[in-house]
């Protein structure tokens, strides 16, 4: 049986990669002393849209949301509420990368330095996130469940994929102004 933590942990071997592109870019950025604004869009839609919106998207309200209707045992309520907090941590540093990027691209180079610590800062955290997940938590919070209860979150999170794109699109459309 796949359990509902088989897709979560592989979309983390490709969030990974991305980490492993950001620490290119980062010796990149030390050699040159000059940002790629493109790169950084690039890795924040990635960021934001894949591993926070559908990743973290289903760990929160999928996992998270059902651990919390069970009796936890102290330790796994508190890397839980750990794992929220570095999920909302994500979000304001990949926030402060994008405000960053911005001034750089209308010529504010000093931005530079921001950029890279954002960069680094993310480039350190998501593996520490990774491992907390895959070695401290997925496995043994998995216990809690029933084998019907897993067969059902797992059904869920295929649907969550399958309104993924859908979602994204309605809301990108809801952005696009027109002008002139
Ligand atoms: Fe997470
Ligand atoms: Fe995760």
């Amino acid at each position: 049986m796949v359990m509902p933590i088989g897709p979560l942990m592989t979309e983390h071997r490709l969030i990974e990669r991305m980490i492993a592109l950001i620490k290119k870019e980062l010796e990149r950025i030390k050699k040159e002393n000059r940002v790629n604004s493109d790169f950084i869009e690039a890795a924040v839609d990635f960021i934001r849209t894949y591993a926070d919106k559908l990743h973290h998207g289903k760990e929160e309200d999928i996992l998270f949301r059902d651990l919390k209707t069970k009796g936890l045992e102290e330790q796994h309520r508190k890397t839980m509420e750990e794992l929220i907090e570095e999920h909302r941590w994500g979000r304001k540093t990949v926030k402060e990368l994008v405000e960053a990027n911005n001034k750089y691209k209308e010529g504010n180079e000093k931005k530079t330095e921001v950029i890279t610590r954002c960069l680094q800062a993310l480039a350190d955290f998501y593996p520490k996130h990774i491992e907390k997940e895959d070695k401290h938590f997925f496995i043994p919070v998995m216990n809690y469940f029933k084998e019907e209860e897993q067969e059902s979150m797992l059904e869920e999170e295929a649907e969550f994929d399958r309104n993924f794109i859908h979602e994204i699109y309605k809301r990108k459309i809801n952005e696009i102004k027109i002008s002139g």
